[in-house]
This record gives C-alpha cells, structure tokens and sequence, in this order.
C-alpha cells in the first residue's frame, strides 16, 4: 500500500476541517456568541492544525519538494503564516468589529489562495 496519496488525502481532509473550524468560528465571532470561548472550541483547532502542519511536512519530505526549492510550496508556506496571521486578528487580536470581519474575509482569500496555489502548482 502506497503512504503518499493516503497522506495527502489526510492533509487534504484536514485543510478542510481546518476552513470548516475557522469559518464557524468565524460565525461566533460575527454574532458575538460565547462559543468562541468554550474550552473545546479553543483546543480543537489546535489539533487539526497540527495534523495538517504535520502531514504538509511529511509531503514535502516525502516528494522533495522544499520551500525555497518548488514556487508553490514556497507560496503556500508564505500563504499559511498570512492566514495564521490574519486568524488571530480575526478572532482574537481585532480592536474592533470591523477590523475584525475584514481580517475574517482576507483570511478566507489567502486560504482559497493557498487551495489554488494546490491546485495548480503555479511556478514563478
Ligand atoms: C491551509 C493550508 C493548506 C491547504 C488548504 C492545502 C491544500 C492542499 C491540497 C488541496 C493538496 C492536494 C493538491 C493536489 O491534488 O495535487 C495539497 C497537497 C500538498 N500540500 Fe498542502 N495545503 C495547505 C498547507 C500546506 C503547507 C503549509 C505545505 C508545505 C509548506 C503544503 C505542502 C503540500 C504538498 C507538498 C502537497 C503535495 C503535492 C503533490 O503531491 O503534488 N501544504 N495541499
């Protein structure tokens, strides 16, 4: 049995769950619901996250396809620190509501960037 494909559908399945997680935190965030503090809704992403980090680094060891070395790694790389960035303003580190809901939209974009960049492989 081959491990790549059955890794990247992981990594795959859990860059999904990851979008799932963050858009309805997104929702609580917009609606100002307490859920966005319950203790699980704090830990759960954590987890996914790590998983799609964890199955991203075995991809790129297993192909050889290092940042630096392949564009769309290297876009995706700079991509994901953009939408982890973006996230915590989004719920967390946002002033105000308006700030906030921008960073939410932009942290979508840069997401479906990082999906395009998947997808296509661009190279620079
Ligand atoms: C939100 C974050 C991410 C999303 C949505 C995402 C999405 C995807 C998708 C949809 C694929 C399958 C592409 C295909 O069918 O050919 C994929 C593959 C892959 N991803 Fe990610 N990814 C993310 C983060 C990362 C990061 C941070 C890295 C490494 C820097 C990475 C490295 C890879 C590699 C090496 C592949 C395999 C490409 C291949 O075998 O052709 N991903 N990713």
């Amino acid at each position: 049995m081959e491990i790549y494909p059955i890794v990247k559908h992981l990594h795959m399945t859990f860059a999904g769950l990851s979008l799932l997680g963050f858009v309805i935190r997104g929702y609580w965030m917009i609606s100002g619901s307490k859920m966005l503090n319950a203790k699980p809704v704090k830990i759960v992403p954590h987890i996914v996250d790590t998983i799609l980090l964890v199955s991203a680094v075995i991809l790129v060891v297993m192909s050889g396809m290092y940042p630096l070395k392949v564009d769309f790694v290297t876009l995706k790389l700079l991509l994901l620190v953009a939408y982890i960035v973006l996230g915590t303003f989004a719920l967390k580190r946002g002033k105000t509501k308006t700030i906030k809901i921008v960073a939410f939209i932009a942290a979508l974009a840069t997401f479906f960037a990082i999906y395009w960049a998947a997808m296509t492989k661009p190279v620079f």
